[in-house]
């Protein structure tokens, strides 16, 4: 699969077994996800274009390298996408962000939208799609698909834990989204968590269970 990067980058890689632990509390857990969040941008936007603005530095006037932060977009699956989104935006933080609300029906797992609020300007924007686990893909699938309806043409997928079941989900839905990820597990359960994962990340991240 050409169009998956697992980041092997060690601090994400020990931020993750952090996470996995099932003793670490919740502001931990909170805490490490932003952190993962901030470390990812750092790889997704490797390849971002910089352009040469004319500024002056106290010594002299330079053409200095810049990111247009104007073509990115970052995008959050409610609700644990949040927790990614907001290390993201400390080092990105004046790129808009657009909310896609879902939740997973628990008998069939398919991903039901409740809330889509997005800029308006999607075609011109890179879009940052975050969520911390792709299980089933059927949520992705479905962000991406309704991203796309609203004008978006170039898509990267941020998780921080993958299935393979939803890796070929999300592939073969969208083969032109690159996914970035810290690992792919084993499998799912037949209650579509990953194995051996780490739970649910919404209800680690808020408490809720
Ligand atoms: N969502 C989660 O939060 N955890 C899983 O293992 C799968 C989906």
């Amino acid at each position: 699969m050409t169009d998956l990067t697992v980041v092997p980058h060690p601090l994400l890689q020990h931020k993750l077994s952090l996470l996995r632990d099932k003793h670490t509390s919740t502001p931990e857990f909170r805490r490490l996800l932003r952190e993962m969040g901030l470390l990812f941008v750092y790889e997704v936007t490797r390849d971002l274009p910089l352009t040469a603005r004319p500024l002056e530095t106290p010594l002299a006037a330079i053409a200095a390298p810049t990111l247009d932060t104007h073509a990115l977009c970052l995008c959050s699956i409610l609700r644990a996408g949040n927790g990614l989104l907001e290390g993201m935006l400390d080092l990105l933080p004046t790129v808009p962000v657009g909310h896609i609300g879902l939740y997973r029906d628990h008998d069939t797992l398919e991903a039901i939208q409740y809330y889509f609020k997005v800029p308006p300007d999607l075609g011109q924007r890179m879009v940052i799609l975050v969520d911390p686990m792709l299980a089933t893909g059927n949520s992705a699938v479905a962000a991406v698909a309704r991203l796309k309806a609203a004008g978006a043409r170039e898509i990267r997928f941020v998780c921080i834990l993958a299935a393979p079941e939803g890796v070929k989900a999300l592939h073969a839905a969208h083969p032109d989204v690159h996914i970035y990820t810290a690992a792919v597990d084993s499998h799912l359960n037949d209650h579509g968590y990953i194995v051996p994962g780490l739970g649910d990340a919404g209800d680690r991240l808020y408490g809720t269970k």
